[in-house]
């Protein structure tokens, strides 16, 4: 993931020449350099991840870690683990910043008893989906109901405006950056609607900060999912389909088929509501793009590029929507259209 974090602000040495001179030189110094360097700029290759060679199942590395490591146990967790603050709750975990042989962990206790079914399949699906769109598990203690994960000090999706606002992160806040992230998020959903574990279905996502809270952002600017504990399986060779949850839902971020549609005289019913798809997943995805692409200069070029796959994304038929592999490739063309026309137009200028 070189090139994605890198400032550029690197002096040049001062020398003692006439001032206009001085300036005509340096512009021309900077005008070679600039041109030299655009490629560079615009066309790094984006998220290479050095040795990222998964462990083998029940082992996990992370950070500078050499080796693979078991997954920790309960004795491990309780003894070694320490506990240092409060960062963040949902419905089902209170997750506490941590301490584990001097590195930052996320240890995540279940917070009501009666979530211990969701706790336990999301830890199932942590183990059985760790890859690297999956935040990495350290280790579990089913009988004390607690997880160890990295940690990920720049948080969840939710807080992306406010820490993008920050002075230090300025320069990744540019549409480039912002569409990596639209394209890390559409990987996620296309992993999980392939997975060892079958087609899985990103039901934990109601509404747009729901759904933010449970991705991660990384230190190096990348997405992983963090939050699996509502992942039911699609089997559409055996006609398995899912639904979200038992209650009503409403609004128009959910998908039009997770609406209940029998009119507001007949009295919501879970048994005759039907079942749906994994193309619920790609009915959000435009409201979450457009808010990882945000409003910095470049956002609406790149929102006019993908007006025609996200609007094939809110087709009312689900069969009609795109597959996510699909929008992915469709985000790839758009980036590599935008930066050749950048690339092109910058070098005119100079
Ligand atoms: N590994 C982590 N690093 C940093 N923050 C985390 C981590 N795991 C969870 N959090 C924070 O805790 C919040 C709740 O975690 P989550 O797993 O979604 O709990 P729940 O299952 O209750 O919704 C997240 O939205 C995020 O802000
Ligand atoms: C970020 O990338 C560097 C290498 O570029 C790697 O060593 C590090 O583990 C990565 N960090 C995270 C949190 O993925
Ligand atoms: C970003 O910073 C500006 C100015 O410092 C502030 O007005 C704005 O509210 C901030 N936005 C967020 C989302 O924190
Ligand atoms: C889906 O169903 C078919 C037919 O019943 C079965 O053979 C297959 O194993 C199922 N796939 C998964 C991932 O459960
Ligand atoms: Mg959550």
């Amino acid at each position: 993931m070189d090139g994605k974090a890198q400032d550029s602000s690197r002096g040049l040495p001062r020398r003692a020449v006439p001032p206009a001179m001085g300036l005509l030189l340096s512009m021309a110094l900077m005008n070679a350099l600039l041109y030299l360097c655009l490629d560079w700029f615009f066309i790094a290759p984006p998220h290479s991840t050095p040795g990222s060679t998964h462990c083998p199942h029940g082992h996990f590395r992370m950070g500078q870690m050499k080796n693979c490591s078991p997954w920790l146990s309960c004795e491990e967790l309780r003894t070694e683990v320490r506990q240092l603050k409060r960062v963040g709750e949902g419905a089902v975990k209170r997750v506490f910043l941590s301490e584990w042989k001097e590195r930052k962990v996320a240890l995540s206790r279940l917070s009501r008893l009666e979530m211990k079914e969701d706790f336990l399949h999301g830890l199932e699906m942590l183990k059985g989906l760790q890859s690297k769109h999956v935040v990495t598990l350290l280790g579990f203690c089913e009988d004390d109901n607690t997880i160890l994960t990295e940690y990920h000090p720049l948080g969840s999706l939710s807080s992306l405006e406010a820490t993008l606002n920050l002075s230090k992160y300025q320069n990744v806040n540019t549409w480039q950056h912002r569409l990596q992230l639209a394209m890390d998020y559409v990987s996620i959903i296309n992993y999980l609607h392939h997975s060892p574990l079958g087609t899985r279905v990103m039901c934990d996502s109601n509404d747009l900060p729901k759904t933010l809270s449970q991705y991660l952002l990384t230190s190096n600017f990348s997405l992983v999912v963090n939050d699996l504990d509502a992942l039911p399986l699609v089997n559409h060779s055996s006609g398995t389909l899912v639904k979200c949850g038992h209650r009503e839902l409403h609004g128009d971020f959910v998908a039009p088929e997770q609406l209940w549609p029998y009119g507001e005289d007949t009295p919501f019913d879970d048994d005759l509501m039907p079942s749906y798809d994994e193309k619920i997943d790609i009915w959000k995805i435009p409201d979450v793009s457009s808010f990882l692409l945000g409003h910095v200069e470049g956002s609406d070029m790149v929102r006019f590029h993908l007006f025609d796959i996200h609007k094939a994304c809110k087709s009312q038929t689900p069969a009609e929507r795109p597959t996510a592999q699909d929008i992915l490739d469709t985000y790839k063309k758009v980036l590599n259209l935008l930066r050749d026309t950048m690339v092109s137009q910058t070098r005119e200028m100079l």
